[in-house]
């Protein structure tokens, strides 16, 4: 067989771009390997993660250095199930705001109507120091209040439990100063002063001064609570959201924290562990962890909420779909602008592309085509990033099942 000149070059450059093409190929799968290893969770491993909470938590809760925060909520007596009325919750998490109108049932552990109104928290009070969220909050929740009480023109004492999802120190149920905000929360607004007395001072100011706040509660222990009125064997609350933590009832003799002489209702507490704060040498991290660390809103602390988290997981995805991107050209030569944008593949992303079980990755082809602006992409390339999504996400789960286990 004989070849003109053209075809012979076209057969060479054809040849060469295959070449190139599976060296790629080969260099994005050993970068692939390298996050398996990195991420994998023998069992050891997880024994050594566990291990290290509950040495963290023992610490904590002796007061002594190193050990987790295990702050004492004043929650020493567990609803029955038997509970009746009609009163009001607030959350304040870490993304939205909910306000929830609840009437208990007359049944045991039954809820006659729960009406939840739900709103994202606005950017500008992520720096609390604008002074302006717990007027929003009151705003909200004065919104709700109105809607529910007879003839909507406001109940003269409505009863508002406060779900409040920082670390606080409290002397009682109906107090607590601010310890740090976490999550995207910065500033010293409230730091050092009580949040009911503030949160009681703006529902005044917006029309309800009979307001009784009767308790403040971080998530995990309203969880507990909650969860306890139906299910009476409950003793874990665990929030796996934007940010984590746990709750759990301890004796309340182990709890240092109590002031001495300390005599509650019960001999068990329930104790706000903020084990996303907890420090492990075998917690299986990558670079990727240090940048995502290094560029968030409290860097160094809340390690272990950093590989587990909702606010954080997208960004250790995009993270590590950037180095392909870039040093290995995941996506051919030129390295899509938006994949370089902070938090711009958030964990709901990651999760979307998690969930594609299509045979052509088509849901992972629309994620990166809507967010990302990466169109027309190969069957391969939607795999590799479904790969980084599913290590992601599988580090996650597999730290929090060593750590529940650990406390159970
Ligand atoms: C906070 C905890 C909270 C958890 C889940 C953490 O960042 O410090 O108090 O329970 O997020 O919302």
């Amino acid at each position: 067989m004989q070849f003109t000149a053209p075809l012979a070059a076209g057969l060479v450059l054809l040849v060469k771009h295959y070449r190139n093409e599976s060296a790629r190929r080969r260099r994005i799968e050993s970068v692939l390997d390298e996050y398996r290893e990195l991420f994998n969770t023998p069992v050891p491993r997880l024994h050594a993660v566990r291990d290290a909470l509950v040495e963290q938590m023992e610490a904590g809760l002796r007061c002594q250095p190193g050990g987790l925060m295990m702050l004492p909520s004043y929650v020493d007596v567990l609803p029955s199930g038997h509970e009746q009325g009609d009163c009001y919750a607030i959350d304040l998490g870490g993304t939205n705001l909910r306000v929830a109108h609840v009437q208990l049932g007359q049944e045991r552990g039954a809820t006659q109507a729960v009406h939840i109104r739900e709103w994202p928290i606005p950017e500008e009070h992520y720096d609390t120091d604008g002074g302006g969220l717990l007027r929003y909050v009151a705003r909200c929740t004065a919104e709700v209040v109105r809607q529910h009480s007879a003839g909507g023109t406001g109940d003269l004492r409505p009863v508002i439990g406060f779900c409040f999802s920082f670390p606080v120190d409290q002397t009682a149920l109906d107090n607590g100063r601010v310890l740090v905000w976490t999550k995207n929360f910065r500033g010293r607004y409230l730091v050092g002063q009580d949040v009911v007395a503030a949160l009681r001072a703006e529902l005044a100011a917006e029309g309800l001064p009979g307001a009784v706040v009767p308790a403040v509660m971080n998530d995990t222990v309203a969880t507990l609570v909650a969860l306890r009125y139906r299910e009476p064997d409950t003793q874990l609350g665990i929030i796996l959201g934007t940010g984590t933590n746990c709750a759990y009832l301890e004796r309340s003799a182990a709890v240092g924290k109590l002031p001495a002489g300390f005599a509650g209702r019960g001999a068990a507490m329930v104790v706000n562990s903020e084990w996303a704060d907890m420090r492990c040498a075998a917690l299986p991290g990558c670079l990727e962890d240090l940048w995502v660390d290094c560029s968030s809103t409290h860097p160094g602390s809340g390690l272990f909420e950093k590989q587990v988290s909702g606010l954080y997981l997208g960004e250790v995805a995009r993270r590590i779909l950037l180095r392909l991107a870039e040093k290995e050209g995941l996506f051919g030569g030129a390295v899509p602008g938006l994949l370089a944008r902070h938090h711009r593949f958030d964990t709901a992303h990651l999760a979307s592309v998690d969930e594609d079980s299509s045979a052509e990755l088509a849901g992972v082809g629309e994620v990166l085509a809507a967010v990302l602006e990466i169109r027309g992409t190969t069957r391969r390339q939607r795999q590799t990033v479904q790969e980084v999504c599913r290590l992601v996400c599988l580090r996650s789960a597999r730290l929090c099942a060593a750590d529940r286990k650990s406390v159970v």
